[in-house]
This record gives structure tokens, sequence and C-alpha cells, in this order.
């Protein structure tokens, strides 16, 4: 019988077990290197047929490799099972993955704070179409065409093709992207009886130059109050509540006069928030402009000025974001920056 030596067993089998990496390649080698075939058990059976010199020797070393080879199974057995449970196990005090939720655009928490305000004061939520007729946008909230004060409002005007199924209410049919949330009041009150309460939350658009607080377009909410005697002492309260529950009953209110061709008498509101910035404390902002409507309003939507009357406010709601989350740009809302977006 041939066998090979103990010296080329050892040699290959030290040489196989390094590259081990799976339990089942290990009992395959165990098998190989000591198992009931393998040329150890073999030389350690023919022990028998030696002279008794060569058996003591050969039995010696073959002996000591068994227990070798035996000794690197072990612990190769144990690397490989230590290796797995520390795969399978986890660390509690590793920190967490962070799952990123989308979440609602800072416009949209304003505009949903809002709406939740005004609701609780018994205004209804109404909207109209963006894009509109220059008898709504302008004429019947007594802006006639060569009125200068169409230039406060620089407009994007549409192909005349693009409105053909809106009946025709004057000749005044050319179409526009609404600059303003106020012809809402006009559609508003040609369908509906006062006394009424509303806000117009939308988009409005502007073909003017972008800045730091100009956008070509941007969102008002407009409010309408119509009653017998609905007055400025009625619209004062009622913006007084709303910054109050907005920003916090510290907020400062300034009523200014002003001009807008559908309300008299115009005026427009500044706040002043109460802030450990000093740079905003010391600042006015303006915030809104309003009014009681006027009887060339009502005129238009054939209500007796004689009978109701009412105020009727717009504001920028780009400005009360800006305000709220400090936000010094009103481009950023736009610009699809998820750096930026992801912050609220
Ligand atoms: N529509 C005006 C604007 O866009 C704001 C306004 C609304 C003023 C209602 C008075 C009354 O500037």
């Amino acid at each position: 019988m041939e066998f090979k030596t103990l010296e080329t067993v050892k040699q290959s089998a030290l040489k196989e077990i390094e590259g081990i990496s799976g339990e089942k390649s290990l009992e395959t080698w165990r098998i190989k290197y000591l198992g009931r075939k393998s040329d150890l058990n073999k030389i350690l059976r023919s022990l028998k047929t030696l002279p008794d010199n060569k058996k003591r020797e050969i039995g010696f070393q073959a002996n000591n490799l068994k227990k070798e080879l035996e000794k690197l199974f072990a612990q190769k057995n144990q690397t490989l099972k230590t290796g797995r449970h520390r795969e399978t196990s986890f660390d509690v005090s590793i920190p967490g993955r962070k799952i990123s939720l989308g979440h609602l655009h800072p416009l949209t928490k304003t505009e949903q704070k809002i709406r939740e305000i005004f609701l609780s004061m018994g205004f209804s939520i109404v909207c109209g179409p963006e894009i509109e007729t220059e008898y709504y946008n302008f004429d019947a909230l007594n802006i006639p065409p060569d009125h200068p004060a169409r230039d406060l409002w620089n407009t994007f005007w549409l192909r005349q093709s693009e409105f053909k199924n809106q009946k025709p209410k004057t000749e005044n049919q050319k179409l526009l992207l609404r600059t303003h949330t106020s012809p809402v009041q006009i559609r508003y009150m040609e369908e509906h009886h006062p006394p009424f309460q509303i806000i117009v939350p939308g988009r409005v658009f502007r073909y003017e130059a972008t800045d730091v607080s100009h956008e070509i377009n941007f969102y008002q909410v407009e409010g309408l109050m119509v009653g017998k005697d609905v007055s400025l002492v009625n619209f004062k309260f009622i913006v007084e509540e709303f910054f109050k529950k907005l920003f916090g009953s510290k907020i400062q209110l300034r009523f200014r006069p002003s001009y807008f061709p559908f309300v008299e008498p115009g005026l427009e509101v500044d706040i002043k928030l109460a802030t450990s910035d000093k740079r905003q404390a010391t600042r006015w902002l303006e915030i809104m402009g309003a009014g009681m409507v006027h009887p060339k309003v009502f005129e238009a939507v054939h209500y007796n000025p004689r009978d109701w009357q009412g105020f009727a406010f717009g504001l920028g709601l780009e400005r009360l974001a800006m305000i709220q989350y400090n936000i010094p740009d009103i481009r950023l809302f736009y610009s699809s920056d998820l750096r930026f977006i992801k912050q609220f």
C-alpha cells in the first residue's frame, strides 16, 4: 500500500484550511483529513504492520499530526461560528438611520394655518380662476381701461383664442393671468346674497422683474365681508384677531391710509413682530391692502350700495411665510432647492 507521507498530508491540510470560509467546506476538509478514509487514518491503521521501531516513530508523529489537525479544525470552527454571530447580531448603541419623510411646502403650511384661523372665525373658503378676463380683474373693480391705477398691476395678457367657452359679460373679455385675487370678490357677489364672509386663497401673476421681495407668480389671500352694517371696526377686530392667532399676542399693527380703486377709504396694514432680533423688532412690515368696498363695485354686481357695506383685504402669503420662517428671499420658495425645502 502506498501512502502519502505525513509531511505532505500536513502541508496540504494546512494550506486548504486557510482558504475555508464556510462550515460546509470545513466539514469536507474534516472528512478529507481526519475521516475514516483519510490518508492519516490509513497510516494509523497500518501501524500494526510495521516493524516495532518504525511503529513507535511513525505512530508518534501520526498521532501528533492528528492532534494538530483536530485543534486546527476546532479553531476554524470557532472562528466561523463567532463570525456569523457577529453578522446577525446588532449593536443597540449605534444611532438609527434617519428615514426621511416628505412634508408640506412652507407656503402650504402657512396657507393652511390662515385657512384654519379664518374658518374658526366663521369665514368660508372660496376659489376662482387663475385665467381671468379684463372685466373681472379690472373693470368690475372700478379700474377702467384708461385708469392710471392699472399700472399698479403689470399684467400678463393672453391670446384671445384660448377663451372660447366663457359667457361674455361685457365687451371687456380680453384674457389675462389674474394680477390679484380681487376678481373673485366680483365672481362671488354675482352669485351670492349678503351677508357673508369669505376668504380666497390663490395664485396671482405679475409681469415684473424679480428680486428678493418680488416674484412673477405668488399667492394672495383675499378677504371679503359684506353685511348691513359691516364697518372698519369689524375689519380692525378681525385683522387683529387673525394676526394674534398667527404670530402671538405681542404683535403690533398699524393702519395707514392708502389707495385702491375698489375700496373707499383704502388702507394698508403694517405689522411689527415682537422678536429678540433687533433688526426685525424695529421694522414695520407692509402686509396687506384693504378698505371698505367701493359703491361702484357693489353696483357692478347689482347690490344696492345704500343697503350693503363691507370690507375687503388682500394679503401676501409669501410675505407672511417669510416672516414666520425667517426667509430672506421670496425666490427661494419656487427654486425647487431641496436644501431649502427640507428645512421646514
Ligand atoms: N388686490 C390688492 C392688491 O393686489 C389688494 C387689496 C385687496 C386691496 C382688497 C384692497 C382690498 O394689491
